[in-house]
């Protein structure tokens, strides 16, 4: 039932969502700065509220939940979750909402526009323009490559995966090959996928895309080792968590030439150091974690966090949960 319970709100958020809030019996608080709480204020405040609509740059860990296992529920502005403990909230009985495939166009798009951007040299050539050094047409010089045909990899065939495929298969016809834990037949059957071991996955891309969450399996996947194994000739693209590549492992791969580039929308950390090498080499392209920027995308995902509280309240159902064991 709805009763004035108190929602705390760390970030502002899209209308769509916040309204349907305000349509209910709920108090809402809202974090005015236009910067994320630091723990201590997060904790302070959740204290004396119900329920927490948060979102990746929230810091929800076990120092957290023991400050506040009174949550009713905890509902994640995002598809990613690494932010929050969810064992320990589980322990603790506190149900996890989020906001899965609201932003898998959205993300694919910009894993797309990334493969395309580093593939041709877009910041690099940009960057030429600001800094007076367009020059005179030169036949030679700053070439890309050509995408048609070129093997597709894709690390983590899920949601978002499956469309960055359906983008690179429509325009490239590229062969999609994927690494996963446990295969997925029904998109190897609309893809004519190829599931290959995680080593023949660094073999034979051509494009190497991340689309997996990060987890304690996950972190650090693409290391020294990883990078050593693919084709000098290959992009990398991390549109999904910025610790699962090791950063000084990427750089030392590009300077070495292992790698041919890399496309990254994530980092680590977030926000990257504006003097970060990867920023000044011609074929990297690096974004702010702008993956689910669109209005489309936003608005969905505001509108799946705040149905995540309304339903909990309304039926005790969450109905986009991380665990489900807790309201079983
Ligand atoms: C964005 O990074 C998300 O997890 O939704």
């Amino acid at each position: 039932m709805i009763d004035n319970q108190k929602i705390l709100i760390t970030r502002k958020y899209p209308a769509a969502g916040i309204n349907l809030l305000r349509q209910e019996r709920f108090c809402l608080t809202f974090w005015e700065k236009d910067r994320p709480m630091t723990p201590e204020e997060l904790t302070a405040r959740a204290k004396d509220h119900q329920s927490l609509l948060c979102t990746l740059t929230d810091r929800i860990d076990k120092r957290f939940l023991d400050q506040c296992p009174h949550l009713d529920i905890i509902s994640q502005f995002a598809v990613g979750y690494d932010n929050i403990d969810i064992p320990e909230a589980t322990r603790k009985g506190i149900p996890v909402g989020y906001t899965p495939d609201a932003m898998s166009e959205a993300t694919a798009d910009i894993a797309f526009g990334l493969m395309i951007a580093a593939a041709r040299k877009f910041f690099f050539l940009h960057k030429t323009i600001i800094n007076g050094q367009w020059g005179y047409f030169n036949p030679t010089a700053h070439l890309g490559f050509e995408l048609k045909g070129k093997t597709l990899g894709i690390f983590g065939l899920g949601r978002i995966g499956v469309k960055m495929a359906q983008r690179c298969k429509a325009a490239y016809d590229m062969p999609v090959i994927y690494h996963n834990r446990t295969r997925n037949p029904a998109a190897e059957k609309q893809l004519n996928a190829t599931w290959v071991s995680f080593d023949r996955l660094l073999e034979q891309s051509d494009i190497l895309s991340v689309h997996c969450a990060l987890t304690p399996e996950t972190r650090h996947i693409f290391n020294a080792r990883a990078f050593e194994k693919m084709k000098p000739s290959a992009v990398f693209i991390n549109t999904a968590r910025g610790p699962i590549h090791k950063e000084p492992d990427l750089i030392d791969a590009l300077n070495k030439k292992q790698i041919w580039g890399a496309g990254l929308d994530v980092t680590d950390p977030e926000p990257m150091a504006k003097d970060n090498p990867l920023l000044s080499m011609e074929n990297v392209c690096v974004l702010p974690h702008a993956g689910s920027g669109t209005m489309e995308a936003r608005d969905r995902m505001s509108v799946l966090a705040a149905e995540n509280i309304i339903e909990f309240y309304k039926t005790g159902r969450v109905p986009h949960i991380v665990n489900p064991e807790v309201l079983a």
